[in-house]
This record gives structure tokens, C-alpha cells and sequence, in this order.
């Protein structure tokens, strides 16, 4: 991988990454499209990375369709897929790892220990094999977009990273590999996640600024579907994914909605500027 990309650059391609574990939707589908406006030769990896699951998590249990994964990409314009296998990538000897702190501290941090730390040391892994100029990750996944462009950052990688739209089922629900875990009637009754989302997007735009009222509102449209918990529900800045005391004009944030529907974790949320 690492020479094939070597001389792609040397040959003046630009080359835009999109890092997957598979089991491909429209949401990966649409990073790809991005990545093509980009660059002029898009690498998909597909690798369920065993150091971001928990003990208790769905590692093994992980979709892996390969065959139909490999066309989706074919057909998505996908120049290179690279596959790499666990016993490859992470060699007997491994032994360096890469822990963004103060951000993962909260939200996914908390309630998956060790997430993140497998998240940006794989990321980080694959940026040096791939090597490209520009990255593309899901906003869907709020908080492990804001590590990776921190990882970026810190660690002075030069890559671009952008941030690709939240892509919905037609009731809404944000796409995900999970979703299939759901029975078809909460499949269609989650829709009330995107929901309320929207309402306060609409809010949000209509001028609302005050956090209690905006949150009171998500919390009262979620509980309309008696099978859902809340895991978490909170406003914070997006470049440290702390609460602030109040919304202040210009700052960037992120509304997070993170619920359990029958056992199955369903994030969404909004970006926005206040
Ligand atoms: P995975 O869950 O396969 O997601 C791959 C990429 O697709 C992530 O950047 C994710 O945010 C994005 N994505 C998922 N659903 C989306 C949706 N509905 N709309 C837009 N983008 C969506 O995230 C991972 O894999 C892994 O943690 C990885 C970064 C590959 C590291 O192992």
C-alpha cells in the first residue's frame, strides 16, 4: 500500500482516504463521493479494528459482507481498496499507541473505554500506510471527527481532514452498520431521533439560544418512543467537547443525541453556530 501510494504522489496524484470498518451504506458511500472532489485517486479501507471494541462489544459478531461491500466501492469510483488483516497490521511486537486526552474524556470516552485510544492509533496506522493528502471522516461520529482533526493537528500531520454530512434512512434515522441489529418496527419508530433533531435545528435557526430550553425539547420528542433510553444529551463546543454556561455567537458546537433502542447504540446530532 505504502508504495503503490509513494509513487501515485510522485507521480502527482493527489490521494484522499476514506477509513471504514465496512458493511458499506450511503453514509460511506457519500464520504467517497467527497473524497473524489478532492482527489484524484480515492483509497477505501475496510479493517474491523479489534483495538477500538470493548471486551462486551460486537467484534466478532461485527457484519463483514466483502463481496457486496467490494462492489458498492467498484461502483462508488473507488480506485484502491485496502483490506488489511488484524495479524498483519498489528505485528506481535506492537507496542505504540495514540491517546488524544482532555476530548475523549466524556460521551463515547466514557462509556467505551479504550475507544478512542484504538480509534486514532488505528487512524493513525493507516495515514502512514496510505499516506494521503486529504481524509474524509462522518460528522455522524461527532466526537471521533473532532479527535482525528486534534490528532491531526498535535501530531503536525499534513492532512486535511473533512467532515462529511450526517446521511439518513428516509424515516430520518442516521445510517449506520448498526442499524440491522434493530427490528424493522423500532427501525422505523427511531425516526423520532432525527426528529427532534430537526426541531431544534429549526429552533436554533428561528434564533432559540437558550441550552435548557433547546435540550428540554429533544428530551420530550425522544420520550414519545417508550423502547428508547438516553445515554447522553448535551450541547458542547466542538473543538474541546466541554458544555459551555451559555451559547456564545460565532462558536461552532455540537448537539449530541446518543440513545439505546433494544440494546443497540444510536448516535445523531447537529453541528452548528451559534
Ligand atoms: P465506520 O463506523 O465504518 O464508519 C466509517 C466512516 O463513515 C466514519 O467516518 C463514520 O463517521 C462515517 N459514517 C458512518 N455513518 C454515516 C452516516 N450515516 N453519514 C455520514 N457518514 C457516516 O468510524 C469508523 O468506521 C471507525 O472508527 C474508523 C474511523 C474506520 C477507524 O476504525
Amino acid at each position: 500500500m505504502q508504495q503503490f501510494s509513494r509513487n501515485e504522489r510522485r507521480r502527482g496524484k493527489t490521494i484522499g482516504f476514506v477509513p471504514t470498518m465496512g458493511a458499506l451504506h450511503q453514509g460511506h458511500l457519500s464520504l467517497i463521493s467527497l473524497a473524489k472532489t478532492r482527489a484524484n485517486l480515492v483509497v477505501l479501507s475496510i479493517f474491523v479494528n479489534p483495538l477500538q471494541f470493548g471486551k462486551n462489544e460486537d467484534f466478532s459478531k461485527y457484519p463483514r459482507p466483502i463481496e457486496k461491500d467490494t462492489a458498492l466501492a467498484e461502483n462508488a469510483g473507488v480506485d484502491v481498496l485496502f483490506l488489511p488483516e488484524a495479524s498483519d497490521f498489528y505485528a506481535e511486537s506492537h507496542q505504540t499507541f495514540v491517546s488524544v486526552e482532555g476530548l475523549t474524556e466524556r460521551f463515547e470516552g466514557a462509556i467505551r473505554p479504550g475507544h478512542f485510544r484504538g480509534v486514532s492509533t488505528v487512524v493513525m496506522k493507516l495515514f502512514g500506510t496510505v499516506m494521503p493528502e486529504v481524509a474524509v471522516f462522518g460528522k455522524k461520529d461527532a466526537q471521533q471527527f473532532a479527535v482525528i482533526k486534534r490528532m491531526t493537528e498535535d501530531l503536525n500531520l499534513d492532512i486535511e481532514i473533512l467532515g462529511g454530512e450526517i446521511v439518513r434512512e428516509p424515516n430520518g434515522l442516521a445510517m449506520s452498520s448498526r442499524n440491522m441489529y434493530l427490528t424493522e418496527e423500532s427501525r422505523q419508530q427511531a425516526g423520532v431521533i432525527s426528529k427532534a433533531i430537526f426541531n431544534a435545528k429549526h429552533s436554533i435557526d428561528s434564533g432559540e439560544r437558550d441550552m435548557e430550553k433547546l435540550l428540554l425539547a429533544v428530551e420530550s420528542e425522544l420520550k414519545t418512543f417508550s423502547k428508547l433510553t438516553i445515554d447522553y444529551l448535551d450541547i458542547v463546543r466542538l473543538n474541546d467537547f466541554q458544555t459551555p454556561e451559555k451559547l456564545e455567537k460565532g462558536v461552532e458546537y455540537v448537539l449530541l443525541v446518543t440513545v439505546r433502542v433494544e440494546g443497540v447504540r444510536l448516535l445523531d446530532n447537529l453541528f452548528f453556530t451559534a
